[in-house]
């Protein structure tokens, strides 16, 4: 079957063999029963590129629903399956007003697939309302729990991309969210300012969340209209020697102070800085309102944005010394 409907890019490559599944048991079973055929987890495609057919075993991650699963005085622990979609499931807690994914509002993809990235915005990552996830041991086929602290989080990182790495499915994810007394961030340049266009002075958490709904609309493509996976590239965090060195040549260079010896750098400045803002190729491109996102106009191929990847990295290296990372994931 074709991938082009579970993939956001929407590339068009085949799957030689596909199956969703819905539940656990159903899980356990493909891996009891297709023992010899190497398979493909499948959640909600939102953070990769395929570039070419696919001879594995897809297993698309079908699980669904959420609960509430304890309160305390003033939060409330939420379990949601692995294949609820992100956006819903950030709407869902914000109906019943509990407090803390507001700023991961509009996140393409599903719940299962947000821990394994630390899915971040707008000052706010998965990490801080992250309480456990239930994972598939796929040796032993027994189900363990992973803590926040066993997850190793980091920026767009986990244990899941390192050392666990195709060793776990995360079946589900338990939210710790406040009922009360709500932690609002709205430091974050963009939120105060849109905020303010919404003439909100003393927002609440859905207002919060419809004004990152606002940004991100502003500049991110949809992709139901514009195929792409969201940021392309992590932003690449360098040396300060480095960082003094960049700031000669380009001296309003924007930064993050990370620690005292490291500075993030928007990659989306260096990709526009390049050149590359909004630049198409046939059927394919740098998005035009912000240049770290790759685009698919219309049925590119996955090589086509490959190489478009390249050839922003190795300018980027040659221009400023700078290697950056993809942050989606190339298959
Ligand atoms: N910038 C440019 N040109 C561009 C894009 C950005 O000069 O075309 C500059 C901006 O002017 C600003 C800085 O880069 O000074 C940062 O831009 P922005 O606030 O748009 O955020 P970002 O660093 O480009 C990151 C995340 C996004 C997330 C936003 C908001 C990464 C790789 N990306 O982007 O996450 O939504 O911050 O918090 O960390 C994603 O992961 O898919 C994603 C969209």
């Amino acid at each position: 079957i074709s991938l082009k409907p579970y993939n956001t890019f929407g590339i068009d490559v085949k799957a030689k063999q596909f199956v969703s599944v819905k539940t656990i048991d159903d899980l356990i079973a493909v891996y009891s029963s297709e023992k010899d055929i190497e398979k493909f987890i499948l959640g909600g495609g939102s953070n990769m590129l395929l570039t070419k057919d696919m001879d594995k075993l897809v297993i698309h991650l079908d699980l669904k629903g959420k609960s509430i699963v304890s309160q305390t005085e003033n939060h409330v622990f939420i379990e949601a399956k692995a294949g609820e979609n992100w956006h819903d499931f950030v709407l869902w807690t914000l109906q019943q007003n509990f407090g803390g994914l507001e700023n991961l509002s509009l996140i393409p993809g599903n719940v299962g697939s947000s821990p394994i990235q630390n899915i971040g915005a707008y000052g706010v990552e998965l990490k801080d309302n992250f309480y456990t996830c239930e994972v598939l041991n796929l040796e032993t086929l027994k189900t363990e729990i992973f803590t926040n602290q066993d997850c190793n989080f980091g920026y767009r990182n986990s244990i899941f991309k390192q050392s666990v790495k195709g060793k776990y499915i995360i079946i589900n994810v338990t939210f710790k969210l406040t009922t009360k007394n709500h932690v609002l961030h709205t430091n974050y340049g963009a939120i105060s300012s849109q905020l303010e266009v919404m003439n909100v002075s003393k927002p609440t958490i859905q207002e919060v969340s419809k004004a990152v709904i606002a940004i991100r609309n502003s500049k991110l493509p949809n992709p139901k209209e514009i195929g792409n996976s969201g940021s392309f590239f992590k932003n690449p965090i360098i040396s300060k020697e480095g960082f003094i060195q960049l700031q000669q040549n380009f001296p309003d260079a924007p930064h993050y102070i990370i620690s005292e010896t490291e500075v993030k750098v928007p990659a989306g400045w260096l990709i526009e800085t390049a050149g590359f803002k909004g630049k198409t190729f046939d059927n394919y491109g740098v998005h035009k309102k912000q240049a770290l996102v790759l685009v698919n106009y219309d049925n590119a191929k996955g090589k086509d944005i490959l190489e478009l990847s390249k050839l922003i990295q190795h300018t980027i290296y040659r221009i400023f010394n700078i290697s950056i990372e993809t942050e989606v994931n190339i298959f």
